[in-house]
């Protein structure tokens, strides 16, 4: 069996067509839906990641400011500067990318940004509101996997759904998604003794741990649906993501390639959720 691949370049463009609609709807009521990125330091991975970020915007009409400051800004500076954008009318959306150098506590910097405005949905009051069922921004990476088993009309009520990786931004938040849509969720991390064992028995995988081959087919039940989050890079330094894509698209029924998967869908939540911040006004 070869499975077929869940095309997030070609989702993406679908959606962000969809929020280019609602952006210029806005701006015709004279609301021009704006973003602020905030990069401290030079971490060059984030420059690519701020970088897609701000042309996606800019691309679907929304209005998009990357403040770009060095690794020596303080902590206070950057409160500072989250809180002059908490007060912005032209701004909707914040997101400070991460990892901040290490001097700046990341946890009080996205407590600072005002949870209406928290369109990464880091804040403690959005990832509890996705906690307890209630409305609010919902972090941009599971948010895309989500779509993207929608968009194969896959059916999560009943199905064993494994989560491997139990970080903040992505692993715990996922989980708690597939929850939300009626799945038995198990989430495998680190610390877990036989990953194999839990994975075999699943009839989706979500791979978020940003390591090579964490899954490899022999770990993957026939027919199972397989999201790849990861984003790595092989020995010739080519983009790879936690999947040994070539085995597994062998086994499962569904996969998402790395690149063209996860990635973009990221962005592109980002968009959604912007959107639907300036919307709510
Ligand atoms: N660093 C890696 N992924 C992300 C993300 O989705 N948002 C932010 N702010 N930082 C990140």
């Amino acid at each position: 069996m070869t499975a077929q691949l869940i095309d997030g370049n070609a989702l993406s463009k679908q959606l962000r067509a969809e929020v280019a609609v609602r952006a210029a709807k806005l701006t015709e009521r004279g609301i021009t839906p704006g973003l602020a990125v905030i990069l401290v330091g030079e971490n060059p991975a984030s420059q690519v990641y701020v970088r897609n970020k701000v042309k996606a915007c800019q691309d679907a009409g929304l209005h998009s400011v990357l403040e770009k400051y060095p690794a020596t800004l303080t902590e206070a500076e950057l409160l500072a500067r989250v809180e002059a954008l908490n007060n912005d009318p032209s701004i909707h959306g914040i997101l400070v990318q991460l990892p901040l150098p290490k001097h700046i506590d990341d946890h009080k910097v996205i407590e600072s940004i005002s949870p209406l405005k928290d369109v990464d949905g880091f804040h403690v009051a959005s990832a509890g509101a996705l906690m307890v069922g209630e409305p609010g921004f919902k972090a941009c990476t599971p948010y895309g996997c989500m779509k993207m088993l929608e968009s194969i009309g896959y059916d999560l009520r009943g199905k064993h759904a494994v989560v491997i990786g139990r970080s903040n931004i992505v692993g715990k938040p996922m989980a708690l998604m597939l929850l939300q849509s009626s799945a038995t969720v198990t989430v495998c991390h680190s610390a877990t003794p036989d990953l194999a064992y839990h994975t075999r028995q699943a009839d989706v995988v979500v791979a978020a741990v940003g390591k090579r081959n964490v899954l490899t087919a022999d770990m993957v039940k026939p027919g199972a649906v397989v999201i790849d989050v990861g984003m790595n890079r092989d020995d010739e330094g080519k983009l790879c993501g936690d999947v040994d894509f070539a085995g597994v698209k062998e086994v499962a029924s569904w996969i998402t390639p790395v690149p063209g998967g996860v990635g973009p869908m990221t962005i592109t939540m980002l968009l959604v959720n912007t959107i639907e911040a300036a919307e709510r006004l």
